[in-house]
């Protein structure tokens, strides 16, 4: 059976930054408490005429370049967002037609911050089935469009950006050595956004409501996220048959620095396993895994042979994992 090898990352971040000091201006908040409670320092925000979609491309060129994979060879490409340039057609769909990947079919997945590890997981049993040989995955939001600048629970938090692999179809046995994912529609309303959907369609009440911007329990999403993201990195490493000491590099949903030190803890990670960039670019959501891999990738932080995991958790509530033999 064939395995799903990453032989491509790429990244993409709009350049306008918003810093802490500037969300003092907008809000009754201020660098210190964001600081402290999140970790964040600074996130990225789509100016006009940036869309997720461009996000999604630059990274995904990136991606196509560093595996020395033309965009007329790829078989599939899914993109996981819950900030699509449109609800239909996908923004996949908008990809290649931007890549001109003319034999690629498409689509969009929606599983919130776990979205990235979602489509991993689909893409891996596409090539495992030996239905498509090299696949496009892609993580990309443009958060700050349903971002309520009034509410300081939430703003401070998101950022925009994108991350892309390359998955390509290897006989030998590294890539993706297993993926697990977990969804829990019971807790759908700790984490959602109100409108642009059948339940709430565009009327003037809508945006009077402020129904369009994301709705966030944060306190009640912080404890689940931890205890899940603990448990679904213990499944991966059972699964396989290895234990914490085995991770080279642990890269898990960037949303908030006390969320991934508690799961650091509970696990028995060293820092040195663990790999955190969101004091620069917030909580991208389906983004942050795919944009983090590719900083480490590019850092030299992961090398051939190295046994990375992937771990995610977000609205939905959706959570996921991923084994990956680099
Ligand atoms: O992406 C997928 C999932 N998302 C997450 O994983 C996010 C999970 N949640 C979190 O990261 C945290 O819950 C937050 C960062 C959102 C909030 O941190 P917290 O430590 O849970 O704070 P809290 O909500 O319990 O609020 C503590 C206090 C409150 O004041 P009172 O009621 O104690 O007087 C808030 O009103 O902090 C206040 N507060 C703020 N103060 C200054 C909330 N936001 C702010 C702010 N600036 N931006």
């Amino acid at each position: 059976m064939a395995h799903a090898r990453i032989t491509g990352t790429g990244a993409a971040v709009p350049e306008k930054v918003l810093t802490n000091a500037d969300l003092e201006k907008l809000v009754d908040t201020t660098d210190e408490w964001i600081t402290t409670r999140t970790g964040i320092k600074e996130r990225r925000v789509a100016s006009a005429g940036e869309f997720t979609s461009t996000f999604a491309t630059a990274a995904a060129e990136k991606a196509l370049t560093m595996a020395g994979v033309s965009a007329d060879e790829l078989d599939l490409i899914v993109v996981a967002t819950v900030t699509p340039d449109f609800p239909f057609p996908s923004t996949a769909c908008l990809v290649q037609k931007n890549l001109n990947a003319k034999k690629a079919a498409a689509f969009d997945i929606s599983a919130a911050c776990s979205g990235f590890l979602f489509a991993i997981s689909i893409v891996d049993n596409f090539i495992k089935s030996g239905s498509v040989t090299k696949a496009l995955v892609i993580g990309a939001e443009t958060l700050t469009r349903v971002t309520d600048w009034q509410d300081r629970n939430s703003c401070v938090l998101f950022g925009d950006g994108a991350g892309a692999v390359i998955l390509e179809a290897t006989n030998e046995k590294a890539g993706v050595l297993s993926t697990h994912i977990h969804s829990d529609g019971t807790y759908w309303e700790l984490l959602h956004q109100p409108a642009c959907g059948s339940r709430n369609p565009a009327e003037q009440r809508v945006l009077d409501e402020r129904l369009t911007f994301i709705k966030m329990q944060g306190n009640e999403v912080f404890k689940l996220a931890v205890r899940a993201m603990e448990e679904a990195a213990n499944e991966a490493l059972a699964a396989n048959g290895l234990s914490v000491a085995d991770i080279d590099l642990f890269i898990s949903h960037q949303a908030n620095r006390r969320i991934i030190d508690a799961i650091g803890k509970r696990l028995g990670l060293a820092p040195e396993q663990v790999y955190i960039n969101l004091e620069r670019y917030g909580n991208t959501s389906a983004a942050s895994i795919p944009i983090a891999l590719d900083e480490a990738n590019r850092a030299g932080k992961v090398k051939e042979g190295d046994l990375v995991l992937l771990d995610s958790f977000g609205g939905g509530l959706t959570w996921a994992s991923a084994l990956v033999r680099w």
